[in-house]
């Protein structure tokens, strides 16, 4: 193994770009002079595009907690009812979040791997009139579950006048976003996912329904105030410093996904998806997700007759792979694939390879190649763009 390289693939943080990389060494710059300002006005169309919203997005420092505790905070008061669904670690955090602010919180528990079905939250919305706000993660970085947040809006209007608020972490910038046509009132992604950059940003973006919320909302906390990020962001600046490496970094990786089109890096993050899907179908190793719910940028896998951990380790020191473990209860029953942002079909088949090697040394008795060869096949047949 070489001393310096590493194979990055958990679910975030995902490997950097080496432009973004160059872009982000550039010498610091004063974040009230004009660059900033011109920086600030070119990248905020182009995450129009990706949050698929004519709202503008706003760039906050923080990692993408910070962007699910602005959406909580901004919307949401103490003694407030909302409705929390929770597939996984990540709908928890939520949870937790409105629990820090005594916000109360009606749980929808759904079982760790599966989707969330927005008619049965319809249905579940009837018993609580009182909810202000709904929260759902898009994907559920935990299990690999890609929830159909485009289908939640429509479903619960007719009972509910309660925002949608979305946590896009994991996914936004990887598939396709469409919050204004979706009716999503709040999403919010972070950096250092299918952004390609590091940790340090996320991105909030507000409907106008959520906004009048917001306004007469006195409580908004200080930080996280969103009124005061959209009012800078109207002349082009930002309340607080930037982080103006990272912002330097997101102008380069919102022109690497452009020229590459929106509609290939989405296409590139399903067609990854099935790659690795089908390899560990070819090796006869199971899935946590069946393939309606799983997400194009994390593939959670639930070994049976094989240690997950050791096998962890083994690839880990073997080759410096990195995948992820299981969180809370999962937690040594599956690992998780990143194949987002920065990843490649090629990337994907040398995964692949390496893993199939770290299964042989970890015990696990497989046809050497069965998986990399059914990943090929797909490749073949479907990978022409990418
Ligand atoms: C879906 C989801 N939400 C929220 C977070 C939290 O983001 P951060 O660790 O950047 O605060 C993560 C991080 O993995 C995530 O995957």
């Amino acid at each position: 193994m070489l001393q310096d390289q590493q194979y990055l693939r958990i679910p975030g943080p995902t490997p950097i770009p080496p432009s973004v990389q160059r872009a982000m060494a550039k010498p610091m710059i004063g974040h009230r002079g004009n660059e900033t300002s011109e920086l600030l006005r070119s990248i905020k169309p182009r995450l129009n595009n990706v949050f698929g919203t004519n709202q503008d997005v706003m760039v906050v420092t923080g990692s993408g907690t910070a962007g699910l505790e602005a959406a909580v905070v901004n919307t949401v008061k103490p003694n407030d009812e909302v409705l929390v669904i929770v597939t996984g670690a990540f709908g928890a955090r939520f949870v937790n979040i409105c629990e820090a602010y005594g916000i109360h919180v009606h749980k929808f528990e759904v079982e760790w791997g599966k989707a969330f079905d927005p008619l049965v939250i319809k249905e579940h919305l009837r018993n609580f009139p009182n909810v202000k706000a709904i929260f759902a993660t898009y994907c559920e970085t935990s299990t690999g579950v890609m929830n159909p947040v485009h289908e939640l809006a429509a479903a619960v209007k007719e009972v509910s006048d309660a925002l949608i608020i979305v946590d896009g972490v994991s996914c936004v910038g990887g598939v396709e976003t469409r919050m204004d046509d979706w009716g999503i009132d709040i999403m919010v992604t972070g950096s250092q996912k299918a952004f390609m950059l590091p940790a340090g940003l996320m991105f909030i973006a507000v409907s106008e329904r959520a906004w009048d919320v917001i306004h007469s909302n006195r409580n908004r906390g200080f930080y996280f105030d969103l009124v005061k990020y959209r009012n800078n962001l109207e002349k082009d600046t930002t309340p607080f410093t930037p982080a103006l490496s990272i912002l330097f970094g997101l102008d380069q990786a919102l022109e690497l996904m452009e020229k590459e089109g929106l509609e290939n890096v989405y296409s590139r993050h399903k067609l990854m998806k099935e790659m690795t899907r089908k390899a560990f179908r070819a090796l006869d190793i199971p899935l946590l997700t069946n393939d309606e719910d799983a997400s194009d940028t994390v593939t959670a896998v639930k070994p049976v007759d094989f240690d997950a951990e050791l096998f962890r380790k083994v690839i880990k020191n073997k080759f410096g792979l990195s995948v992820a473990g299981g969180q809370e209860h999962l937690k040594g029953k599956i690992f998780r694939i990143g194949h987002m942002g920065y990843c490649s079909p090629a990337d994907v088949l040398q995964t692949l390879a390496m893993i199939e090697i770290g299964l042989i040394q970890s015990g696990k008795n497989i046809e050497l190649g069965k998986g990399v060869a059914a990943a090929q096949q797909l490749y073949l047949e479907k990978g022409e763009n990418h």
